[in-house]
């Protein structure tokens, strides 16, 4: 590996999740992935619509530069997603028949993993498949176009599939706020809990939780839920790892340094509660600079101040939490 940092022999490896395009077009911010990064993804080029654009294709040149770019480096890779509720291409969702649903959904993870198969040393099988609020009427599960062509078994379905096309890519079950303090993400991280054992109880393998940690400064981390939500996961055999991190700052009034301070708690609470419950597979946030995050596109600031979610400001320079992040790994 030409990543000097590594000689600091961090316990757990630090990744990023990043676009091909932004990658490919910026020196100085591949530069950086080079030196701080264990493990490079990436955030879009796998998921369902970008790969296959049409039903006969499948687009692996992007993913495949990046992938085996990381891969010439002895940096890890991994795969994100096989099923997602969001980014569905048009031709997919306009098939009706179950069965035919079915073919797809088989042969896309068949194809798919195994290309990548020895590359990628995990899979996001399913990406936000637990309802928003899981307590509500129609939950626990998402009402997902896979959900109502399938039923609930398109999970286990995409597991048997997985498990078969790449026995050696750890599996994993991706999903968003289970960090917080409350009584919507309590249930939220029950649902998790619920749904591997249902999954271990058809037969099935679930290698890990991906904890997408996609943080707001404004919310509580519940650094005990956390940790006892990492010992759970453990007392079933499961893993778990940061999938996605970041720090949404829209509700957040002052200067750039108000708002840093702010991520930096956040992100320590998140460290602490997760590294409690149980070692992760993995930190990787999504992106790595405020040079190109999907924030302001989701949840800008309404003070015309530009968000700041990520390690490194949008100079590369390094911020608060990136000190924390190194310190605690
Ligand atoms: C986001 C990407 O970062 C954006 O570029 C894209 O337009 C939409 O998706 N949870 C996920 C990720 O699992 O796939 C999402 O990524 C962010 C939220």
């Amino acid at each position: 590996g030409a990543n000097p940092a590594r000689a600091l022999a961090p316990r757990v490896p630090f990744g990023a999740a990043v676009q091909v395009d932004h990658f490919e077009a910026d020196a100085d911010y591949r530069a950086l992935i080079e030196r701080e990064c264990d493990l490079l993804m990436p955030s879009n080029e796998l998921k369902f619509g970008l790969l296959r654009p049409t039903r006969p294709e499948f687009w692996f040149d992007p993913a495949d530069r990046m992938v085996n770019w990381a891969r010439s480096r002895g940096m890890m890779s991994r795969g994100h997603a096989f099923v997602w509720w969001s980014t569905n291409p048009p031709w997919l969702e306009a098939i009706r028949d179950p069965a035919d649903a079915e073919r797809v959904l088989v042969e896309h993870i068949e194809r798919v993993a195994e290309h990548y198969r020895g590359r990628l040393g995990s899979w996001d099988v399913v990406n936000e498949v637990i309802a928003n609020d899981p307590r509500e009427p129609g939950g626990p599960l998402r009402d997902t176009w896979w959900r109502r062509r399938l039923g609930a078994r398109h999970i286990s379905l995409a597991f048997r599939t997985a498990m078969r096309a790449d026995p050696s890519a750890k599996l994993v079950i991706n999903d968003y706020d289970l960090e917080f303090e409350g009584p919507r993400y309590d249930a939220r991280r029950a649902e998790i809990l619920h749904l591997v054992r249902q999954l271990q109880d058809e037969g099935l393998r679930v290698d890990m939780v991906g904890l997408q940690a996609h943080l707001y400064s404004h919310i509580k981390v519940d650094r005990e839920a956390l940790a006892r939500f990492g010992r759970d996961l453990k007392a079933l055999g499961v893993g778990l790892l940061a999938s996605e991190l970041d720090v949404i700052d829209f509700q957040v009034r002052g200067d750039a340094d108000a708002i840093d301070a702010a991520a930096e708690r956040s992100v320590s609470d998140f460290l602490d509660g997760l590294f409690a419950g149980q070692r992760p597979y993995a930190v990787i946030t999504w992106g790595i600079s405020d040079r190109y995050t999907w924030v302001p596109d989701a949840m800008p600031r309404s003070d015309g101040q530009p968000n700041r979610p990520l390690p490194f400001d949008a100079a590369l320079r390094p911020k608060p939490w990136y000190v924390t992040l190194r310190q605690k790994l």
